[in-house]
Formats: C-alpha cells, structure tokens, sequence
C-alpha cells in the first residue's frame, strides 16, 4: 500500500493513476472536499451556476485557441474575437448540465432525452467499446439504430460515412465518440459533423468527448455538435461523482416529456437548474467543490494554456521510453492522440499481464487492462494530473518489473 507519494517536488497521496480513469487530481482539488455543503445553501447554488458558466465559456476559448492557431497572432485581433465570442450568440446557444452519476450516465440520459422516436433511428459510428456501448443502450432503451462499424485501430471512415447517408437518410440522430479511450484514436468529429449536417440538416448529432473534453480542442459550431458529453474526472482533472452534458439550446427544450425515465431526463435537470439552481435529487456537492478548484485551477492558473502541450510532452515520454523497452504500440504512427496508447503484449513466454499489473501496482503505479477486442493490449494512460516527473518514475518502474519478470523484449 503506498501513502504519501514524493515525486518531482509535487506531493500526492495514494497511487499515480495511468489509467483512462478514475484520474489523479492535484492536492487543491482533493483539499476542496474536506467540508459539507448543503445542497440549498446559497454557496452550493452559487457554485453550480458557476461551473455550468465555465464550461460553456470554455468552448469560446476553444475557438479562440483555434483561431490563434489558425493566424498569426495579432493582439488586437485575440482582444476583439475574444469579446464577440464571450458575448455572442455562440455562448448562447448552448447550456451544460451537470448530471450525477458516472459518464456512462450522461450517454445515457442524452439518447434517453434526445434519442428517436419510434419513427427516427439512430446512426452509431463506432470503432472501439465505448461506441459499442451506445448499441449496448440503444438495444436496452428499444430505440432504432444501425451501428456502422469501423476497424478499432483506423479513424471513423468519413467517405464511408458519406456513403451509408447517401442511401439512407431516415436517420434522426448521429452518434460517435472523440477519443476512442478503449484504443486511442481519436475521430474527426468536427468533418463528420459537417457530413451530418449536409446530408441530414435537422438530425441531432451526438458527440462522446468523455476523455477529450478540455485537453483535444472541438469546435461545437464548426462540427453541427448539437450534444457533447464529458466526465468532471478526466481532462478537467476534477473527481468522479458526476458528469456533463453540453446541449444546443433548441434541440434540448424540445425534449420535454421524452424520456422514459426519471432520473436520466435531460431537460427535466435542465429546467430544475434554470428555475431554482437547485438539483431535482442528491447532488455530488463534494465533487462539485472539488470541481470548482479544478476549473479554477484549469482557467485561472493557467493549466488551460498549457495542458494540450504538457499532455503531449507525457505522451512523448511515455513512447519513447516504451519503445526503448521494446513495448509495441496497438495503433499505427499516424494516429497522434495524446490520451491513452494502448500497448500490445509482448510475445515473451515469461509476459504475464496479471502479475505485470500487480508488481507495478506493488510500485504505486497503476495502470490499465486492455479493452480492443481484436488484440491482447495493455493501456497506460498520461491525462488527469500527471506530468513528465510522473511519466519519467512510470519508465523506471517499468523497466525494474521487465526486470523482475525476466522479460527481453529487445530483439
Ligand atoms: C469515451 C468514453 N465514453 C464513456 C465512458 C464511460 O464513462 P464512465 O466509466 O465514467 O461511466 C468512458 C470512460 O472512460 C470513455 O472513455
């Protein structure tokens, strides 16, 4: 059992969590628990209305981000954009809901508050277990769906795409996931968007950002995203305990009365929160506190600038190392995601992954199974609040249980 952690100047308690989740947090976020709020009191109600701003504020930042990337950078232009997006009908357009429970719950609540009528159908774009698991809730829901299936190791086809809309325009909802956690790779959800639209202008697209959301840009507008989930425990680097639905205004109100279930009704939380602030049952008020601290940490001490580049520089370390282990990576070199990489077993007869996981965990490092199903894989993941300290102590580790196994991976 490992308690307190000293590494790289930072202190953590408990072990370093390499996994798509649950994710470390930093010390402040975890600090920000340690009191009770009730759900009434003004300060909890304050807080909600504050997280839920936040994020829907965080997408004009997005778009700044993508417009600076875009031009070259120019002060007044970034003041001036910066103004029209913040005010505009961009951040109006939109609202976010936090929902309590797991992300899974979010999925679920968007297809249970947005999903087709018995006449609509839904069209899932998978390439990967979270994909299968929107069929999984469409089967258990008795929506109608088709499931295109893509490769687990390959990007969502768009000229596929285009081909299945072309013959069939019966569809009335879209859904794909962003970040494929299962394998890594990471879809083109915004050219997808633009298919949907094109081919089914009134359709709702539905995009899963679960483990992407704040640290892989995705422009709403560009991409026709009509919802978008996410977890308060993954980029944002918050705990576990709820998660959030980012809604086009015009396609949620139109949801009153839709679901056929209580508590994952979308528009009924949605009304609740605009009304009196308040949730309709039992709020993670701890996790919402901690949020806040995570949010604030994110936006205000500058984890926001830096995040895409110091996950890319985790990301960097980990390859490198693993290859110089003589760990093969699942996915091919094009695919660039700075998430998850899952790694395939080594052929070495000593390689057992139970033991493997077991002495590393010994080491306070954790990571995770693998989920394609073509393939026996391990991931380790390098979101949440891990940084090149981490990433470096990790390789360590894992050439001392390579070690302690008797694995030569190197031919
Ligand atoms: C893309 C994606 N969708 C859905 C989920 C399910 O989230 P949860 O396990 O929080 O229910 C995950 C979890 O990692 C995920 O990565």
């Amino acid at each position: 059992m490992v308690g307190t952690v000293f590494l790289g100047g930072r202190v953590t308690r408990g072990k370093k969590l390499f996994t798509p989740g649950p994710l470390g947090t930093s010390h402040t976020v975890k600090k920000a628990m340690l009191k009770d709020v009730g759900s009434r009191d003004v300060e909890f109600v304050d807080t909600v209305k504050y997280l839920r701003n936040e994020i829907i504020k965080m997408q004009s930042r997005v778009i700044l981000n993508l417009i600076i990337m875009a031009t070259s950078f120019n002060a007044t232009m970034v003041d001036n954009t910066q103004e029209q997006l913040t005010c505009g009908v961009e951040l109006s357009d939109f609202t976010c809901i936090p929902m309590q429970g797991s992300g899974t719950y979010a999925v679920e609540s968007v297809f249970q508050s947005a999903g087709p009528s018995p006449q609509g159908k839904v069209l899932i774009l998978e390439n990967g277990a979270y994909g299968k698991r929107m069929k999984k809730i469409c089967e258990l829901m008795q929506l109608p769906f088709f499931i295109a299936s893509f490769p687990e190791n390959e990007i969502v086809d768009l000229s596929r795409v285009e081909k299945i809309l072309e013959k069939d325009d019966s569809f009335t909802m879209v859904s794909i996931v962003h970040c494929e956690t299962s394998s890594g790779v990471i879809n083109p959800v915004e050219s997808i968007g633009e298919v949907v639209k094109r081919f089914l202008p009134d359709s709702i697209y539905f995009v899963d950002a679960m483990s992407s959301f704040g640290a892989i840009p995705i422009d709403l507008e560009k991409g026709n995203i009509d919802f978008l989930v996410t977890s308060a425990n993954k980029c944002l680097e918050g705990v576990p305990g709820f998660s959030l639905v980012i809604a086009r205004l015009n396609k949620l109100l139109v949801c009153e009365g839709k679901s056929r279930t209580l508590s994952l009704d979308l528009f009924d939380q949605y009304e609740g929160l605009e009304k009196s602030g308040q949730f309709r049952f039992t709020p993670a008020t701890h996790s919402m506190l901690a949020f806040k601290q995570a949010l604030h940490q994110f936006n205000d001490e500058g984890r926001a600038d830096n995040i895409i580049r110091e996950y890319q520089e985790n990301r960097e370390i980990l390859r490198k190392g693993m290859r110089e282990l003589g760990f093969e990576e699942f996915l091919d070199k094009s695919h660039e995601g700075y998430i998850i990489t899952s790694y395939q077993f080594p052929k070495d007869p000593n390689f057992d992954f139970t033991k493997f996981y077991q002495l590393l965990n010994d080491k306070g490092q954790v990571i995770y199974p693998g989920k394609v199903l073509d393939a026996e894989c391990f991931r380790i993941g390098n979101i949440g609040h891990l940084f090149p300290d981490d990433m470096r102590h990790l390789l360590r580790c894992l050439s001392d249980v390579c070690k302690e196994m008797g694995l030569k991976l190197r031919s």
